[in-house]
This record gives structure tokens, sequence and C-alpha cells, in this order.
């Protein structure tokens, strides 16, 4: 019974936070928005650099032709950089050839960062 309650206390918890940030959807949103550019096998490229362990690392370091603007940026990609670019790619990095729109959906945003934070 106790136990029930404490449980129950924290799926309470759970539901009034802004976005308990969901990996499994964020998974899904990277299945749908950037599989076909992106791998997250480490230091494999297709059409853009490889995410493998993305959350944390400095700009234009993997193992892919970058443009001049991304490989200069001098950003890193922690979660609230990525944040940004990822609603805006061309907004954090003007010049990047990633056409990607950007994804304005906060939420999915922030599962998929969560999801990416988990590939390393
Ligand atoms: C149409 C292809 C395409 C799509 C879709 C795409 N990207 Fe990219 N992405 C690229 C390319 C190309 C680059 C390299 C940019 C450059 O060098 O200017 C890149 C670069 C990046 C970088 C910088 C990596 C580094 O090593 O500096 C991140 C982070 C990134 N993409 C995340 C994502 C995420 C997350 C998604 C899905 C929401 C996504 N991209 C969707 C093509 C794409």
């Amino acid at each position: 019974m106790k136990r029930l309650l404490i449980l129950a206390a924290i799926a309470a918890l759970a539901s009034t936070a802004a976005f308990a940030a969901d990996v499994e959807a964020g998974g899904k949103v990277f299945k749908a928005q950037c599989t076909a550019c992106h791998a997250i096998v480490e230091h494999k490229k297709l059409i853009g650099p490889s995410l493998y362990g993305v959350v944390g690392r400095k700009a234009g370091t993997e193992d892919y032709p970058y443009s001049e603007a991304n490989k200069n940026s001098g950003l890193v990609w922690d979660e609230a950089t990525l944040d940004k670019y990822l609603t805006s790619p061309k907004t954090v990095v003007p010049g990047t050839k990633m056409t990607y729109a950007g994804l304005k959906n906060d939420e999915q945003r922030a599962n998929l960062i969560a999801y990416l934070a988990t590939v390393k």
C-alpha cells in the first residue's frame, strides 16, 4: 500500500513537469525527421555527420566534410544549444548546409534531445 502511494506520488510529479522528456518518443522523432541524413552509428557519415555521442560534442569535429559555417561556429552541442539549433538551424549557424527547416514543436524537440543524449 505504501509503495503504491509512493508510485502515485511519483506519477503525479512527473505529469506536472512541463515536459517530462520521453526518450522513446524522441527516438521516433529522430527516425522520422533525422535518419534520412544522419546515422547514430559511430563515425558513420551519410548526407550529414554521425550524431552518435553528439550531446556535449564540439561542432564540426566528426569525420565529415563540414561547411565552413558549421566547422567554425565555435559551438558545443549541449542541450540548450541543440534546442536552439534544432528549432531553426539556419538562425544558429548561418550558412550551414543542413537543409532542415527546423522542428518547432517544443515537446518533440525536448524528447529528441533526451533521446540523443542516450546515444553514446
Ligand atoms: C536533409 C538532410 C538533413 C536532415 C533531415 C537533418 N540534418 Fe542535421 N545535418 C545535415 C548536414 C548536411 C549537416 C552538416 C552541416 C554543415 O556542415 O554545415 C548536419 C549537421 C547537423 C548537426 C551538427 C553536427 C556536428 O557534428 O557539428 C547536428 C547536431 C544535426 N545536424 C542534427 C540533426 C537532427 C537532430 C536532425 C533531425 C531533427 C537533423 N539534423 C536533420 C543534414 C540533415
